[in-house]
């Protein structure tokens, strides 16, 4: 670390254009490929001798290992005492994989083949609902890791899915998207995915309950509502006790986090929308992704790369946070799924020991699809005080051919991260403000706002085209990078234990404020004054409302 110390010192003034014009083999350097997948991370604040230093910490801190345990199914979740096998899921071949000295492939295989069977029925129209009509729409319940993979998948898939069934995703508790979601849908032809890893979150049981009512409303019985639902879960006895039937559940393990379901039963919803075939590239991608992570050595391996990048930008830069900017409308929602996948997974401050970390652990991340973004928060990237990394996700063919709207797109896409990385210099600014005819005393004036400092990291990925296979490829390796940068902080990357606190308070809350509204005496002197005031005041506006 102290060498890594030492040489940031040596480059923090260094501008990255300097280095470009050092080194005319910088983009062979520091590039390489996967399949049609290509990564440029030559605008870093990188030297050989830094990466150097990155590769060897990596190395000395046993990743190597760690990467096999993972794989071999060891208690890599160790607060939960869980392997984390989400490759496993992808993983086509029949070679077993033990947990507790079972081999769990052939579960694996028989859950796939039966979502294979479901949606190949679905989508020709051969399941019936239980008034004889055929089920036309199925709606995708689930939130978090239940809820954001599977959405951002059929979103990015559109153009495979168009033909397909209509597939909708219910996660917000908020009434206003179970009617949205539901306006204009047709009980009789609607089917309900229950996705939940745990049968027990509080969001997806009352948007299930009110499905249910729902169905009900139009006249179906409980039981022929009941009939309506699909569950994917590894609780299956709570789905029995909702009213599911045993050929109604699609199983889910202990092993398999949230945010990394999307490749199992939970991502039934994309094989209904686009098709088992192409679920199945989709797989065969992460698949390829976890095969070149597992196999590469690690100043090949672009999951190691991303994830040292990262290491690099947060200890050394300072950067707290990271953009994630994918200048394809049909990834629009892939900065919300990474943003749960890696905070959920890396926003943790306790390490392997016990102890409080020293150091920056998982950065905020954000982001928003190109070119709009470049109208809302680009002016801060080029010439505000952070240091922001950047990932630039493109393709080099567009699903949507148009005149020259993909040429124009991709031309932003290449001179952003130009732009971000030479700045503008004061020299260069006066040439252009002179060009421009004004007088001396004008061009000093207005010269500070028109340089930029420029030195912003960014790393581009650039995808042939949006396939379901690039798309799984894209998916994992971002996966795989959280894993590693976990295992570099020393956190355990694959429990959540920080989103149960506001969940138990939600739990008193809603018990108390359930009684307030029954005119019950209740004690909120547990509360902070801040909270029992605006209790009261909620509790008052209901009630103002109510009569
Ligand atoms: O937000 C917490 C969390 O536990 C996530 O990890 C998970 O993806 C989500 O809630 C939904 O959980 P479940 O699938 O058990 O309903």
């Amino acid at each position: 670390m102290q060498a890594l110390q030492e040489q940031y010192q040596r480059i923090r003034h260094l501008p990255l254009r300097d280095l470009f014009d050092q080194d005319p083999h910088r983009f062979t350097r520091f590039s390489l490929s996967c399949h049609e997948l290509l990564l440029d991370f030559s605008k870093n604040r990188l030297t050989p001798e830094i990466w150097t230093l990155l590769l060897d910490l990596a190395r000395t801190a046993g990743l190597e290992q760690a990467r096999e345990a993972l794989f071999a199914g060891e208690p890599c979740n160790w607060t939960e005492n869980r392997p984390v096998l989400h490759p496993a899921l992808r993983n086509p071949g029949q070679q077993p994989i033990r947990v507790h000295g079972r081999d769990i492939m052939p579960e694996i295989h028989g859950e796939r083949e039966r979502m294979r069977l479901f949606s190949q029925q679905f989508r020709e129209g051969a399941l019936l609902g239980a008034r004889g009509e055929p089920l036309r729409a199925l709606v995708h319940i689930g939130i978090g890791g239940s809820h954001l993979g599977p959405e951002m998948i059929c979103q990015a898939l559109q153009p495979y899915g168009e033909s397909g069934p209509e597939v909708r995703f219910l996660a917000n508790m908020d009434g206003a998207s179970f009617y949205d979601t539901l306006r204009d849908l047709d009980p009789a032809q609607t089917l309900f995915l229950i996705a939940s890893k745990t049968f027990s979150t509080r969001e997806t049981l009352v948007n299930a309950q009110s499905a249910r009512q729902w169905l009900q409303n139009s006249g179906m019985t409980p039981e022929e509502s009941n009939r309506h639902f699909v569950m994917a879960t590894a609780s299956p006895e709570k789905a029995r006790a909702f009213g599911a039937q045993p050929e109604q559940i699609f199983a889910l393990w202990e092993w398999v986090g949230g945010r990394y379901s999307w490749c199992s039963a939970v991502g039934l919803s994309i094989a209904v929308r686009v098709g088992f075939d192409l679920f199945a590239q989709l797989l065969a991608g992460a698949h390829a992704m976890d095969q070149h992570f597992c196999h590469a050595p690690l100043e090949k391996n672009m999951p190691v790369i991303l994830a040292l990048l990262g290491f690099w930008n947060g200890r050394f830069l300072g950067a707290e946070t990271q953009a994630i900017l994918p200048y394809d409308h049909t990834l629009r929602r892939f900065p919300a799924f990474l943003q749960q996948c890696d905070m959920e997974s890396n926003g943790k401050r306790i390490d392997r020991t016990g102890q409080i970390v020293d150091h920056p652990t998982g950065p905020i991340l954000w982001g928003e699809a190109g070119s709009n973004a470049q109208h809302s928060f680009f002016q801060l990237l080029h010439q505000g005080t952070h240091t922001v990394p950047i990932d630039f996700i493109g393709c080099s063919v567009s699903h949507y051919p148009l005149g020259e709207h993909h040429l124009e797109l991709m031309a932003n896409f290449f001179a952003q991260s130009e732009a971000l990385m030479r700045g503008r210099t004061a020299a260069e600014a006066r040439v252009e403000l002179q060009a421009s005819g004004l007088s001396a005393a004008e061009i000093e004036r207005l010269l500070p706002h028109r340089v930029f400092p420029g030195n912003q990291p960014s790393n581009t990925l650039l995808l042939r085209q949006l396939t379901p296979f690039n798309l799984g490829m894209l998916i994992a390796l971002y996966e795989m990078k959280i894993f590693v940068q976990g295992f570099l902080w020393g956190i355990n990357s694959f429990d959540q234990w920080g989103v149960e606190l506001g969940k138990t308070v939600a739990r008193q809350i809603l018990a108390e404020s359930r009684r307030m509204l029954a005119g019950e005496p209740v004690d909120l002197s547990r509360h902070d004054v801040s909270t029992q005031g605006l209790l009261r005041h909620f509790i008052a506006g209901q009630r103002g409302h109510c009569t």
